[in-house]
């Protein structure tokens, strides 16, 4: 199911949002141009990775940063590269953009 998410100008570079659609929490980034979008879940406690709405990176804006123990994620791949979950990674959402905007592909639902 492709479902529209924002205008392409409503996700800057280096910026981050997140969303909520279908009762999924969601984030998406944006780096060197391309648009990445992950649930808004920390594989270590389940729990919402941000620490005020629509932020999601750390200081250098340059990975996704979990708000509750500071873990580490990679925005090209959501893995975990430093803190209490890593190895492990964010569930990627497929996403892309066309000319109406920002789309995810959001898993069929019974
Ligand atoms: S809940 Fe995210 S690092 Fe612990």
């Amino acid at each position: 199911m492709l479902i529209y998410l924002c205008d392409k100008n409503a996700l800057a570079e280096g910026q981050s949002r997140g969303f909520e659609m279908a009762g999924l929490q969601l984030l998406a980034v944006r780096r060197a141009g391309q648009v990445y979008a992950y649930h808004n879940r920390c594989p270590h406690r389940a729990v919402p990775l941000h620490w005020q709405p629509d932020q999601f990176l750390d200081a250098s804006a340059s990975l996704i940063q979990c708000a509750t123990h500071g873990a580490l994620f990679l925005i090209e791949s959501g893995e975990c590269i430093a803190g209490p979950c890593e190895g492990k990674s964010l569930n990627a959402i497929e996403c892309g953009e066309n000319a109406q905007g920002i789309w995810v592909k959001l898993p069929e639902q019974d």
